[in-house]
C-alpha cells in the first residue's frame, strides 16, 4: 500500500483539541501536499471501530472535484467501515441515489419550504419569549430545540420529544463520551421508534414525511424498512445538528462583534451575507466520507482503489487560494463559493429549509436583544464528533431592546 508522506502517525485529525478547532491544523497542513494521508477517529457517523486512515483533502480544488465525480469517489462507505445506522441517501451512489432523490425532494421544494416560514417565525419568537433577559446558554435555550423541533414537525413525529430525538441523534454523531452500550441501546430505540412510525402510517397515512416515504415505490417496489428508517435517521440527523450548529456559530460570531450585530439590526440586508459568511468561516459539516472505486491520481498524489477518502469542506472554505484572507469574517466576499452545503450529486437537499432556518433565527434575535455579548464563563466547544464544528453550550448575556 502506497502512501504518500508524511506517515499517518504524524498527521492526527482526531485529537480533542483539532477537532474543538481544526483551523491551525489545515492551516498548517495545506501547504504540504494536495492530499495528506491521516489518521482520523472512527465512530459516530465516520464508522465504528479502528481509528481510520484516510486521505485527507484540504484544498478547494481537490475537495470539488471529488465531490463532482461520485463514479470515482463513490458514498458507499458501508463496506469500508460500519455505520450505525446506514443513512439512506447520503450512503448511496447513482442510480439509486438518483431514485430515492427524487422521493424526498418533493418535500423540500421552495414552496414547501416557504409554508413553514410564518410557523418557524412564531417558533423562534416563542423560544425567545421563554429565555428572557440575562444571561443564558444560547444553544439549550435556542440554537438545539430550533430545528429539532422544526424536522420533527417535517417528518411527523412529536416535536416535544425533542430531547430524546437529540439524545439518538448525538449517538449517530458523536465518536466518545458515549458508552459502547448505550450507543447501542439509543440506536436501537431510534431504529424501533422510526419503524414503528413507519408502521403505523401504512395503516393510516398522514400526509407527512414518513407517510410519504411509506407510499413512495421505486420501479414499482416501496422501500423497505432499513431504507426507510434510513431515511428517517437521516433527516433527523442531518436536519438537526447541522442547522443548530449553523444558529450557535453565527450567534458566537456576532457576539464577539458588537458593531456588527447593531449594524445588522439596523440594516437587514446583512441576515443573507451573515449567514452565508458563517457557512464558509465555521462550516457546520467539516467534512464526510468517501471511497475510490479504482486508482486515481489526485493533483500527483496516487490514491489507490478501496480508500476511504476525508473530504474536509471546512479545509476548502478556509482555501487561501480560494477565498482572500481567508481567517477573517467579512461580508464583502462574492457569493456561492463556498462549499458548507457540499457539492454535485449529493449537494444538501436541506440547504434551502437551512438558510431559511437561519434567517428567521438570527432576524428573531435582532428582534428582540438589543445585544448579545459572551457570557462570563467561556463557551464550549464539541470534541466527540469528527463531523460537526460547534458549542456543546454558549454562555452569552441577553439584553432586551
Ligand atoms: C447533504 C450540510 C442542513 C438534509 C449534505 C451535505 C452537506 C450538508 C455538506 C453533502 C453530503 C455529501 O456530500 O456527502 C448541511 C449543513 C446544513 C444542513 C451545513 C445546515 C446548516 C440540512 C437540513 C436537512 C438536510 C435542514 C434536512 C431537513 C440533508 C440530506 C443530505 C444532505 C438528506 C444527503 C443528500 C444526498 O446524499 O443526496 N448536507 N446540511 N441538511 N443534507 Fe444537509
Amino acid at each position: 500500500e502506497t502512501a504518500p508522506s508524511p506517515s499517518p502517525e504524524q498527521i492526527d485529525l482526531s485529537a480533542p483539541s483539532v477537532i474543538a478547532d481544526p483551523y491551525p491544523a489545515y492551516r498548517a497542513l495545506r501547504g504540504r501536499s494536495p492530499v495528506l494521508y491521516a489518521r482520523v477517529p472512527a465512530g459516530g457517523a465516520a464508522g465504528l471501530g479502528e481509528p481510520i486512515r484516510a486521505y485527507a483533502l484540504l484544498r478547494h480544488a481537490e475537495v470539488l472535484a471529488a465531490l463532482r465525480d461520485p463514479q470515482t469517489f463513490s458514498s458507499n462507505v458501508t463496506d469500508k467501515i460500519r455505520v450505525l445506522p446506514r443513512i439512506t441517501l447520503l450512503h448511496d451512489d447513482p442510480p439509486r441515489h438518483t431514485h430515492l432523490r427524487r422521493l424526498v425532494s418533493r418535500s423540500f421544494t421552495p414552496r414547501r419550504i416557504a409554508e413553514l416560514e410564518p410557523w418557524i417565525g412564531r417558533l423562534a419568537a416563542s423560544l425567545l419569549e421563554a429565555t428572557g433577559d440575562g444571561p443564558s446558554d444560547l444553544m439549550g435555550a435556542y440554537a438545539m430545540p430550533l430545528p429539532m423541533m422544526v424536522i420533527a414537525t417535517l417528518l411527523g413525529i412529536p416535536a416535544e420529544r425533542y430531547v430524546q430525538f437529540r439524545s439518538w441523534s448525538e449517538s449517530v454523531m458523536s465518536y466518545s463520551g458515549i458508552p459502547a452500550e448505550e450507543r447501542a441501546s439509543r440506536g436501537k430505540a431510534m431504529v424501533d421508534f422510526f419503524a414503528a412510525e413507519l408502521e403505523a402510517r401504512r395503516r393510516a397515512p398522514s400526509g407527512d414525511l414518513i407517510s410519504a416515504l411509506v407510499e413512495a415505490e421505486i420501479d414499482g417496489a416501496r422501500l423497505d424498512t432499513p431504507e426507510a428508517v434510513g431515511f428517517c435517521v437521516g433527516l433527523l440527523v442531518a436536519g438537526n445538528d447541522t442547522t443548530t450548529n449553523l444558529i450557535g456559530n453565527m450567534a458566537h460570531l456576532l457576539s464577539e462583534r458588537p458593531e456588527l450585530y447593531r449594524r445588522a439590526q439596523q440594516d437587514r440586508s446583512l441576515v443573507g451575507p451573515i449567514i452565508e459568511e458563517t457557512l464558509r468561516h465555521s462550516s457546520p459539516v467539516q467534512r464526510l466520507l468517501r471511497v475510490t472505486t479504482r486508482p486515481v491520481d489526485v493533483s500527483g498524489v496516487m490514491i489507490p482503489a478501496g480508500h476511504l477518502v476525508d473530504v474536509v469542506f471546512g479545509a476548502a472554505n478556509r482555501d487561501p487560494a480560494v477565498f482572500e484572507e481567508p481567517d477573517a469574517f467579512r461580508l464583502d466576499r462574492p457569493p456561492a463559493e463556498h462549499l458548507a452545503f457540499g457539492q454535485g450529486t449529493h449537494f444538501c437537499i436541506g440547504a434551502a429549509l437551512a438558510r431559511m432556518e437561519a434567517r428567521i433565527a438570527l432576524n428573531a434575535l435582532l428582534d428582540c436583544y438589543e445585544s448579545i455579548t459572551p457570557g462570563e464563563a467561556p463557551p464550549l466547544r464539541q470534541t466527540r464528533a469528527i463531523m460537526p464544528l460547534g458549542f456543546e453550550s454558549l454562555p452569552l448575556v441577553l439584553r432586551r431592546s
